[in-house]
């Protein structure tokens, strides 16, 4: 069996730096089989102090409460949340009683480099999961100073963070939360793989990109262990009611207007937030330093399709009349710049990691439409403040 010491890293020679960093970890050969069994039984990550930061959003809640359900982590969790419009405590209110000594909340911002570096110190994190971000596309194209602010921003910072308190080879771990949009924009055909070139087209896709790279950076130039995931668009319990799905969801309880940006014939591929964080902690777990890996549904629909079916999932658990349901469809200005299709090939964290999507469309959405309709205290909070002054601003000249 060759010795993990002397096995090269799979990268393809054009990829590879002039001068790369020292070896500070295991590296792989290329065209080994054995190559993934052998890492993965070899690589001894710790994970046992655990930093989330965006612990408060959608996908961090929904992480942390999956996270802190799974037999395999024994450990402890620290989320890190500045609280911002889309950061919402009351998501996750049994879990410090219940988690009592395994679960923290901490309210700081990424982007305060010595705060983090504390935190770090303070509670021994050995695992950085990067969720914090500003997340809305539209809110992007509205205001993207607080995208480069906090999504380029505020990873340089982690980063440094990490770099500051890690030494190299210890079993530390920097994971990025990304997403397909880095690839940009797809016609009709062909899908994206992690060796899809990055060609951002939005403010949020731009910052999501650049904080990729400066995370790719960290890992070639300093040896910081980090891995990638570039995820499709969730849905889910939690989801701020802002986003294409809770919003319709809402609007339909309510037989408010659902406005479909242009001729709703954009192509999402769609994925439930439970698949989703499932492949982020097999990553943690067994996934290979400096890699990307994409996650998504393998479900692809135009916006007009999903409305349609959300339209008659609502209509089955309310007793609703579905086409009353639909006649509150209406065609609003689009987006400009507005991508038309994202589809992701995910054979790779399906092959070397073993992941599997458990949730076909129909059932994650019906799970969906279920828990806003019994979670109405959760959307009347989230649907006050800020919230309104965005449908104001966003939908109030389209
Ligand atoms: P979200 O907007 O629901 O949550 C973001 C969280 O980050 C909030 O709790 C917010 O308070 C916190 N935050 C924002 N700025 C912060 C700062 N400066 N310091 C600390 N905390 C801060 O977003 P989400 O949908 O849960 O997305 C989480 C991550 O996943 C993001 O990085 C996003 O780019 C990525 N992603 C999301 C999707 C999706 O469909 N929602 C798809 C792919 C990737
Ligand atoms: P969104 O949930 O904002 O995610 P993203 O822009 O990151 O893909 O939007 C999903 C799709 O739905 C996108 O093509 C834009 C479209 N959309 C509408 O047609 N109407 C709306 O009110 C919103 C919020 C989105």
């Amino acid at each position: 069996m060759p010795s993990l010491e002397i096995i090269k890293r799979r990268i393809p020679l054009q990829n590879r730096p002039l001068h790369p960093a020292p070896y500070r970890g295991i590296i792989i050969t290329a065209g080994d089989n054995l190559r993934l069994k052998e890492m993965n039984l070899n690589i001894k990550r710790r994970l046992h102090n655990i930093m989330v930061t965006g612990g408060a959003g959608f996908i961090g809640v929904n992480f942390i409460r999956n996270l802190l359900s799974n037999r395999k982590f024994s450990g402890r969790i620290v989320n890190v949340d500045a609280l911002t419009y889309a950061g919402n405590t009351m998501s996750l209110p049994d879990v410090p009683e219940k988690h009592e000594g395994r679960y923290f909340f901490l309210k700081a911002d990424i982007c305060d480099t010595e705060r983090i570096y504390g935190i770090m110190k303070d509670f021994g994190i050995d695992t950085i999961i990067n969720f914090a971000a500003q997340s809305h596309v539209d809110r992007s194209i509205i205001n993207p100073s607080d995208f480069v602010g906090t999504n380029i921003f505020g990873t340089f910072s982690l980063l440094e963070a990490a770099r500051k308190s890690w030494k190299p080879g210890r079993g530390y771990l920097f994971h990025q939360v990304s997403t397909d949009e880095v690839y940009g924009t797809l016609g009709s055909e062909g899908s994206f793989s992690e060796a899809s070139p990055y060609s951002p087209r939005s403010p949020y896709s731009a910052s999501k990109a650049s904080a990729d790279l400066l995370a790719k950076a960290y890992y070639h130039t300093y040896g910081l262990p980090v891995t990638i995931s570039n995820s499709s668009n969730n849905y889910g319990p939690y989801q701020f009611p802002e986003k294409l799905v809770p919003l319709m969801i809402n609007n339909m309880l309510e037989r408010k207007p659902l406005p479909i940006y242009g001729d709703g014939k954009q192509v999402r591929d769609w994925i439930y937030v439970e698949d989703h964080v499932r492949g982020i902690w097999l990553i943690l777990e067994k996934g290979i330093e400096g890699e990307s890996y994409n996650i998504g549904g393998g479900i692809e629909h135009e916006n007009i399709r999903l409305v349609h079916l959300l339209c008659r999932l609502v209509a089955e658990e309310t007793g609703a009349v579905e086409k009353d349901l639909r006649e509150l469809i209406i065609h609003v200005k689009d987006r400009p710049g507005h991508d038309r299709r994202y589809s992701m090939d995910c054979g790779k964290i399906i092959r070397e990691l073993g992941w599997q999507r458990m949730y076909t469309l129909k059932k994650g959405l019906a799970k969906t439409v279920k828990w806003y309709i019994d979670n109405t205290p959760w959307v009347e909070n989230a649907r006050s403040g800020e919230y309104l002054r965005w449908v104001d601003e966003n939908y109030g000249n389209r």
